[in-house]
């Protein structure tokens, strides 16, 4: 056990099956207020078991047989032994600046089995001269996973350079003051998302959107389309997977304005080249808007079908909430419409209290309306069904 040979400002936790040493008292806010601090958030770690599973579904989808997996942001390692011990014939390159991060990592992986520990090579550096000496050997990865404090997009730009064709790249975002529209001149700098009057629709979702936008048009400006394959919102942060692939079409087809109107609050999309903005319920054209957005679908059912088929599921402590949380994916990803009515802002404007969620479900489904649960919230819905529908069912007229 690690735990007896563990000094006294450490403690340790248990993540896939196995014990690791992590700093105590370990940090729960997303960005440490010392610069040499030793950053370790267990709250990640449904974004680091969701991260397992991701890899493993675009192992088995691609037939991998050696994956090559880059972590530029490694922390105390604990993703990097995840990665090693719990994705098959994967080989890990971890980074951190921090060399007191480097140190608990090596102590990480002096406890995994030898031909595990094999696997990964450690460095101590900044982003940048990580990726310039890894080129040197290791040009093609199969993996970039980056996962810094804040945004990730100033490290966009440099990781698709080492990431292979049909590779994949994750994000992880934890700003989400700026990503959900709390300051909009930040969310403008950062994101390059400029109208930002009034909320539409889930908060989380369209954070999800602002932040894979502002990924992908990176990606544009070096002739590539970043296409999301699965993406997820947990507590403070968002987490995004993107295939890179040549050309721009895939995004730039999946590009436009999502709208709510100003009269009857009813949510709908527009296509970037369309001249006809008015309100697709009522006509109106005094609309507020937010594009352009990438408004494609935000997971690929490919990679929920193996999430969900995958047996390792059972291997992660806390497995009940990982599954809930692909089977809501999996549930919103089945009709394409680009946000979620958050029936909280619904009962808001109606001054109503909210109904129980399967009572909504029922009415709207009586109606002949398709609706969804999403992870976003208790309380997101994707429906078919007008925001004059569900105002309708919250001030009782369905009755
Ligand atoms: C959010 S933590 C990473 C957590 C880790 N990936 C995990 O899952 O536990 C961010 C890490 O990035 C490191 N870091 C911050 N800026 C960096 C930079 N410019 N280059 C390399 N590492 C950096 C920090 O020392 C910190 O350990």
């Amino acid at each position: 056990m690690i735990s007896n040979v563990m000094p006294m400002d450490f403690t340790t936790t248990i993540e896939g099956g196995r014990e690791y040493f992590i700093p105590s008292p370990v940090i729960n806010s997303s960005v440490p207020r010392k610069v040499d601090e030793v950053f370790f958030n267990p709250y990640q770690k449904v974004n680091r078991d969701l991260s397992v599973l991701v890899i493993r579904a675009f192992s088995n989808i691609n037939r991998n047989v050696d994956l090559k997996i880059c972590e530029p942001f490694g922390g105390v390692g604990v993703r990097t032994c995840r990665y090693a011990t719990e994705v098959p014939s994967s080989r890990i390159y971890y980074n951190d600046v921090n060399s007191k991060a480097v140190k608990i990592t090596k102590r990480n992986i002096s406890s995994l089995p030898v031909q595990i520990q094999e696997k990964i090579k450690i460095q101590n550096k900044e982003f940048t001269d990580f990726l310039n000496s890894l080129y040197l050997e290791h040009p093609i990865m199969d993996f970039v996973d980056i996962d810094p404090y804040g945004t990730p997009i100033p490290y966009v730009h440099r990781s698709l350079k080492f990431v292979a064709l049909k590779g994949l790249l994750a994000f992880t975002a934890t700003d989400l003051a700026s990503l959900s529209g709390l300051y909009p001149r930040a969310m403008y700098a950062k994101y390059g998302i400029g109208v930002f009057e009034k909320r539409i629709g889930n908060i989380h979702e369209l954070a999800a959107r602002i932040l894979i936008t502002g990924i992908q048009r990176i990606g544009l400006i070096q002739n590539q389309s970043l296409i999301p394959v699965f993406t997820f919102y947990y507590r403070h942060f968002i987490r995004t997977f993107l295939i890179r692939v040549r050309g721009v079409d895939k995004v730039l087809d999946q590009t436009g304005f999502l709208q709510r109107c100003q009269t009857c609050n009813t949510i709908s999309q527009s296509s970037v080249k369309s001249k006809d903005r008015g309100c697709s319920s009522c006509g109106n054209n005094q609309l507020w808007r937010i594009g352009p957005l990438y408004l494609g679908k935000l997971h690929d059912d490919s990679y929920l079908t193996s999430l969900i088929a995958d047996p390792h599921i059972n291997v992660i402590n806390g497995s009940k909430r990982i599954s809930r949380i692909i089977n809501l994916i999996n549930e919103e990803n089945k009709p394409n419409i680009p946000w979620s009515y958050d029936l909280q802002s619904v009962a808001k404007i109606v001054s109503r209290p909210i109904p129980p969620m399967e009572s909504i479900i029922e009415k709207l489904s009586d109606a002949g309306y398709k609706c969804y649960k999403t992870h976003y919230s208790g309380t997101s819905l994707k429906t078919n069904a007008g925001f004059n529908d569900l105002s309708a069912i919250l001030m009782g007229a369905n009755e």
